[in-house]
């Protein structure tokens, strides 16, 4: 399958004939699901996930999210959740048992490796982090124990990119299954299930949101088996999204490439004008021609969304807050995928285990939103004047 078009995103799964030509699926607010007869009753018992039995279980409204994105991610279906954590959690949760070992990149979102290490630890299942960079060596990670890979690629914090293919078939091809966060490109810019991953998880709170109004997750499996092991899990762990926060996920992606394209675009005006700014040591961009994940970034994905992070040469914390503090159009703030830049100091080197992180400045990660570059690039340029001046102080 290639790059779903924008016409998929906008078409995915819908049916407005099913609800009187009424273009928005009709948000349904249910717990309880009535049968209006025993034989009703004992049949929906028989029927598994294939009807609607608990509003917890799933509705016309969860369908219309988790139909579209399965699609589009060509998966056998998908399970929703309250939030990108949950998803993640979730997923995990299907997968592992006591004495299995799950093997997770070292450059995860930060709650991912406090569930493995805090959560998943207590239950009997031990992490081993891996340095993101392994590629096919994953192999030699590999033993009877181990259950799962965990990838995110690029990393959402320092942007290495995996090499995604490499990994997962080096995992097939010892029974182990992959999964990979899959939420900052989405699936308009790389589709993990055509490269050999098995579960591809989005906190759907970030892009195909898009607001920052919402908390929603996603999990889109390769196989009806896979599916309906993660169906069950979610089941059992009591894990739903709430009906208007589906209904704002299954919108959110109708609009989705025409926002990341302009968040693609920004991001990259303002990560090539801060290559050249004397304060910057370094931008961690894999879009960018002379970033260390650029080869594999072009090989895999159709495109980049408008996260990033920048090293700045060596100055005092005073200066950066100095830098930051007083910028207008980024407010200070961790989830990205809004239609607001953010910029966020960051320190890789508190969590990482597996590898060392070595940068001689400081580190802050920028989302790009959708306002006008030229108006973000003179926010930061005003920024940098003041890091300037209170480093000289
Ligand atoms: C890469 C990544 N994955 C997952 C999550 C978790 O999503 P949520 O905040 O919806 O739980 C985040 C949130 O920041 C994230 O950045």
């Amino acid at each position: 399958m290639s790059r779903p078009s924008p016409t998929r995103f906008a078409h995915a799964g819908r049916d407005p004939f099913a609800h009187h030509g009424i273009l928005n699926p009709p948000v349904y607010h249910a717990s309880t699901i009535a049968s209006p007869t025993v034989a009703d009753w004992l049949d929906r018992e028989r029927s598994g996930f294939d009807r609607y039995t608990y509003g917890r279980i799933g509705t016309p409204t969860s369908d219309a999210f988790e139909k579209p994105i399965a699609e589009l991610e060509g998966g056998a279906g998908a399970v929703s959740t309250s939030s990108g954590l949950a998803a993640i959690t979730t997923a995990l949760m299907a997968l592992a048992q006591a004495g299995d070992r799950i093997l997770v990149a070292d450059t995860v979102y930060g709650p991912t490796r406090r569930f493995a290490l805090q959560v998943l630890a207590r239950l009997g299942v031990e992490t081993v982090f891996y340095d993101p960079l392994i590629g096919a060596d994953i192999d030699g990670l590999i033993d009877d124990r181990t259950r799962a890979v965990f990838l995110e690629s690029p990393g959402s914090l320092t942007f290495e990119m995996q090499d995604v293919p490499a990994i997962a078939a080096a995992a097939a091809a010892r029974g182990v299954t992959t999964l990979i966060d899959n939420t900052w490109a989405t699936p308009l810019y790389f589709r993990p299930i055509e490269h050999g991953v098995d579960y591809v998880i989005h906190a759907a709170t970030k892009y195909i949101c898009g607001h920052s109004d919402i908390m929603l997750g996603v999990v889109v499996a390769r196989t009806r088996e896979q599916f309906l092991s993660l169906k069950r899990t979610q089941v059992m762990l009591g894990q739903c999204a709430g009906p208007d926060d589906l209904y704002q996920g299954a919108r959110g992606l109708r609009t989705l490439p025409a926002r990341l394209a302009r968040h693609q675009e920004s991001g990259l005006a303002v990560a090539r004008w801060l290559q050249g700014r004397p304060e910057v040591a370094r931008v961690l961009h894999p879009a960018l021609p002379d970033d260390p994940g650029h080869a594999l970034w072009q090989r895999d994905f159709d495109g980049a969304s408008g996260l990033f992070s920048m090293i700045l040469k060596p100055v005092t914390a005073e200066a950066v807050a100095a830098m930051v503090d007083g910028l207008h159009l980024f407010p200070i703030g961790a989830s990205w995928g809004g239609y607001e830049s953010l910029i966020m100091p960051a320190f890789p080197e508190r969590v990482r285990s597996a590898t060392a992180w070595a940068a001689d400045g400081p580190m802050l990660r920028l989302h790009i939103g959708l306002e006008d570059p030229g108006e973000l690039i003179a926010d930061l340029e005003a920024g940098f004047e003041r890091l300037r001046l209170a480093d000289a102080a």
